[in-house]
């Protein structure tokens, strides 16, 4: 059976380029970077060549990148790492801002901060998805220590605006840190004129493999590891390198900004051809968030009267794979944060799907897509006791 891939929030096939690149850091270079003969120095000058790539692909120094197990990782050590330096800095509760519409990687973070003391407001977003900077002024305070809004939701990939709030933050004293991992590759990452302090970036999600990210640390921002062990990533993230994941990396931060521009306009226009003809074909659907301010690759589509599961899994025996932005949580379907912070009632977030597309994504997919979604939402609804017909 022909296969299409409509999930490429959740994770991106490996470009050819990139494992190219990784592979003889799989084979003959294995050397430690650590180590001060030949194989270490090629591992080395493998891991420098990558800090470059992956800097100049969000434009700020080489040094200012600190490499780490992925986007998770590089949350943690934003969130907990900003923190945490800030109570070694003075005494007295500490204060965090971030949005309802968090990955779980910062929501999940939050939530630990706040059982170690700290206090955290969780702004709301509205219909569209986005983070008032009105909200965000009136949440700072003397004690805020940092605020963490995502540039790009994973699931409607709504668009924060992150220039602003890091302004309004680095203001009042607070350190600003984004999660750009939704972001990276749809839509140009300057950290310049994002004007942030942190950023987080992940490799699978930008067709590198999984298990490596970044973490942009501006200079001289005062920040604790998440861990101990030998004097790594400039005493910010301790444990011998993962060579070829960063070289990787490296490679397709590199391909992600020479394709940019073009990849995401041509994304845009599928990612439209995707929503017209589902509009059209498919009878009481609805676009989720705000449809002009997200990254161009993401669509998430309200089936009424459909279970975002079941249409998950009848899709899945067609062949056609995407998400629904639903945790499954002690076997009981939570509705997605995002779309109930947007909105949405528990059964409307119940019945939305997410369909992101990426590199390999092409006309041909989207057109077979079209073909067969209509048939399978609307056997879906023929057994709702709810749909009326
Ligand atoms: C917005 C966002 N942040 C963080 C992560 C976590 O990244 P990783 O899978 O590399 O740990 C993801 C991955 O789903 C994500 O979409």
């Amino acid at each position: 059976m022909e296969r299409l891939y409509f999930d490429y929030n959740a994770t991106t096939p490996l470009l050819p380029e990139v494992l190219d690149a990784m592979l003889p850091y799989l084979k003959e270079d294995y050397g430690n970077p650590s180590s001060i003969h030949h194989f270490g120095q090629q591992a080395r000058a493998a891991v420098e060549q990558a800090r470059a790539q992956v800097a100049a692909s969000i434009n700020c120094r080489p040094n200012e990148i600190v490499f780490t197990g992925g986007g998770t990782e590089a949350d943690n050590l934003a969130v907990f790492g900003a923190v945490r330096a800030a109570v070694a800095r003075g005494p007295g509760p500490k204060h965090v801002i971030t949005s309802a519409i968090e990955h779980h990687a910062v929501w999940n973070a939050c939530q630990a901060l706040e059982k170690e003391g700290a206090e955290v407001t969780y702004l709301p977003v509205g219909s569209r998805g986005i983070v008032s900077i009105d909200d965000v002024r009136r949440a700072l305070g003397p004690e805020t220590a940092l605020v963490t809004v995502m540039y790009a939701n994973n699931e409607i990939g709504a668009i924060q605006p992150v220039a602003e709030i890091a302004q309004l933050a680095r203001a009042h004293g607070a350190l600003a840190h984004t999660d750009a991992v939704q972001a990276v590759g749809k839509i140009p990452v300057d950290v310049k004129a994002l004007g942030v302090d942190l950023l987080t970036l992940s490799g699978h999600k930008i067709c590198a493999p999984k298990g490596v990210g970044a973490l942009f640390v501006r200079r001289n921002t005062l920040l604790q590891p998440l861990s101990y062990g030998g004097h790594h990533e400039r005493d910010r993230r301790a444990g011998t390198e993962n060579v070829a994941g960063i070289v990787g990396l490296g490679r397709a931060a590199e391909l992600a900004r020479q394709s940019l521009a073009a990849e995401s306009r041509r994304l845009a226009a599928l990612r439209d051809r995707l929503e017209r003809g589902v509009l059209e074909k498919v009878p009481d659907t609805t676009v989720n968030g705000d449809p002009l301010h997200r990254v161009p690759n993401t669509s998430n589509l309200r089936f009424d009267y459909v279970e975002g599961e079941a249409l998950v899994i009848a899709l899945d025996l067609k062949g056609v794979a995407c998400s629904t932005g639903a945790a499954c949580s002690s076997g009981a379907i939570e509705p997605s944060h995002v779309l109930t912070a947007i909105g949405l009632r528990p059964e409307q977030a119940r019945a939305s799907l997410r369909f992101s597309l990426g590199r390999q994504t092409t006309e041909e997919q989207v057109d077979r897509l079209l073909q067969i979604l209509p048939g399978v939402v609307a056997h879906l609804r023929e057994l709702s006791p709810v749909y009326k017909r």
